[in-house]
């Protein structure tokens, strides 16, 4: 489990964010990102299944860094780190979810837009936070564009990022990792293809 959130955007340079909707599928999609390389997941809260998803794979995947994604409220942190979360992470960020965040314990990832959000999640001692949605809040270009004025932030841009587009945020000081959801298309999630599944975190883990 990393320490830090620091060390949620060192894990690989892209975290997958996925949207399950089968827990079936929980466990052999866990197994197909480690397969590729990609030793790390963020399941959004987002399906009925996810907590139960999310509780598969940190007891039977141990070797994949498992965190929770689309985390709204306090309740949400509670469910998530029950149920195995071991890094949380936000759209957005308000006064109550970071100090709920900030004593679950585990690593989290505030979601920010823009510079006053970036500083108020810095003003409450978090450095380390999303850029979301990041293609439609300005995309790489807004976030070379703050690099100066905020060192010390440090984000984790995700939506709307693709392979093709990874890079140019990955190529930012400011950036440690990107997330996307391009690794785990709904369609190879609906036909069990775990080994595109598989190529596609390869080709992810090599960015
Ligand atoms: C999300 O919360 O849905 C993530 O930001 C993923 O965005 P994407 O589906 O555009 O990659």
């Amino acid at each position: 489990m990393p320490s830090t959130s620091e060390s949620v955007l060192s894990l690989a340079p892209v975290v997958p964010v996925v949207v399950l909707d089968d827990v079936a599928h929980a466990v052999p999609l866990a197994r197909a990102l480690v397969a590729g390389g990609l030793p790390v997941i963020e399941l959004t809260l987002r399906t009925p299944v996810a907590l139960e998803a999310l509780a598969a794979i940190a007891s039977e995947v141990p070797e994949i860094t498992v965190g929770a994604g689309t985390v709204l409220t306090p309740r949400h942190v509670d469910q998530a780190v029950s149920a195995g979360a071991e890094f949380l992470v936000s759209p957005g960020a308000t006064p109550d979810l970071l100090r709920a965040m900030g004593a679950s314990g585990v690593p989290f990832l505030p979601g920010t837009a823009t510079v006053s959000e970036v500083m108020a999640v810095l003003e409450a001692g978090v450095t380390e936070m999303k850029f979301f949605p990041a293609e439609a809040s300005g995309g790489a270009a807004y976030l070379k564009s703050i690099a100066s004025p905020v060192p010390t932030a440090r984000f984790c841009p995700t939506g709307g990022i693709t392979a093709a587009t990874a890079p140019s945020y990955l190529a930012l000081p400011n950036v440690g990792c990107v997330g996307g959801s391009w690794l785990t298309p709904a369609d190879a999630l609906a036909d069990k293809d775990w080994d595109r599944v598989r190529r596609l975190a390869a080709e992810a883990a090599a960015l």
